[in-house]
């Protein structure tokens, strides 16, 4: 790898006191600042303007995910260091097949890396028994899951309220119903898995996220299922829960629009995180995603057909 990642996995503070709601004191300019790796889409941060004292949620050093072997083997990712501040919305980016899904299981603990290093708050998950594994996963860490995921058997309202049973948790009722009414589901708490729409178990599985008010949520592509009022509805609430509350969001989307509520934009290809932008604009997202498919230096890029700009 290149010297990038060896600034990148110098020492970087990690959050100490794991505070449910992420609640940091800590000012969005100072994390800007842990961020501030330029829009010049170099291949990984610098860490050249890394403020010591942003709390970090979650961090991956040489981060490698292979899939198969031989013939069939496929790097999904490709030693990737990125730092997730604590109270920051971070959109993921990147083709189809650039292995957004795969870090976001990764770092959330869902799958097991290849080699490398993820560690939520400040814990080094591979060090973790797998009991205690799912108990990190259970109770500071929201998921949804491109695929929803959701209990067939349960109703949408115990889909919501699942881990939260399972934890033994009792959910904050005005909270609960707050994000319901947000997400939209009033009408259909009652409804089976297969009595909703694709759009409708996106929510529930947004909502399910939500609930715990974990450290952190990661969603892969949460309104990729939802019209344009839906998915703003959506996101104006997920960005305002990082804005009021402190909440830790990272996002797969290939939206421009969806990507622009984020403070923060990454971009993916072949498995390397190959732009870092902070404070995205739908403009910007475009250009950047262009720009990758046009540089020299992301051929395979250009290969992947699905970036939709
Ligand atoms: N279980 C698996 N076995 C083999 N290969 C896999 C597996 N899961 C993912 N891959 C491969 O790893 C690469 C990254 O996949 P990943 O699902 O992370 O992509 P993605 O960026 O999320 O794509 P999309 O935008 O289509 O959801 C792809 O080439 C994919 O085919
Ligand atoms: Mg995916």
């Amino acid at each position: 790898m290149s010297s990038e990642s060896v600034t990148a996995a110098q020492g970087k503070p990690v959050g100490g006191t794991v505070n449910p709601l992420g609640t940091s004191e800590q000012s969005l300019d100072a994390q800007n600042q842990a961020h501030n790796r330029g829009d010049g889409g170099s291949a990984a941060p610098s860490g050249a303007h890394h403020d010591e004292t942003a709390e970090i949620a979650a961090y991956t050093r040489a981060l490698t995910k292979v899939y198969g072997s031989g013939d069939a083997e496929v790097v999904a990712l490709d030693h990737v260091d990125v730092d997730f501040a604590r109270a920051r919305f971070t959109a993921v980016m990147g083709p189809s097949g650039s292995g957004k899904s795969t870090l976001m299981h990764c770092v959330a603990g869902l799958d097991s890396p290849t080699s490398g290093e993820v560690v939520i708050g400040d814990t080094n998950i591979a060090t973790l028994k797998d009991s205690k594994l799912t108990e990190l996963r259970r109770d500071r860490i929201g998921f949804v899951f491109q695929s929803f995921n959701l209990i067939p058997t349960l109703t949408a309202l115990e889909n919501i309220e699942l881990p939260m049973s399972i934890a033994g948790r009792k959910p904050d009722q005005e909270w609960l119903d707050h994000v319901i009414d947000i997400v939209g589901l009033r009408s259909r708490l009652k409804h089976k898995p297969s009595q909703l729409s694709g759009g409708q178990q996106q929510r529930v599985a947004c909502a399910r996220a939500l609930v715990g008010k974990p450290d952190i949520i990661f969603a892969d592509e949460p309104t990729g299922n939802l019209d344009s009022a839906a998915s703003a509805e959506i996101l104006g609430f997920l960005a305002s829960s990082v804005s009021d509350l402190g909440q830790t969001i990272v996002m797969v989307t290939h939206d421009p629009t969806a990507a622009a509520y984020a403070d923060r934009a990454l971009f993916l290809a072949d498995g390397r995180i190959v732009s870092d932008m902070d404070d995205p604009d739908r403009d910007k997202v475009l250009e950047r995603m262009v720009g990758l498919n046009s540089s020299p230096g992301s051929a395979d890029a250009v290969a992947t057909p699905t970036v939709q700009a």
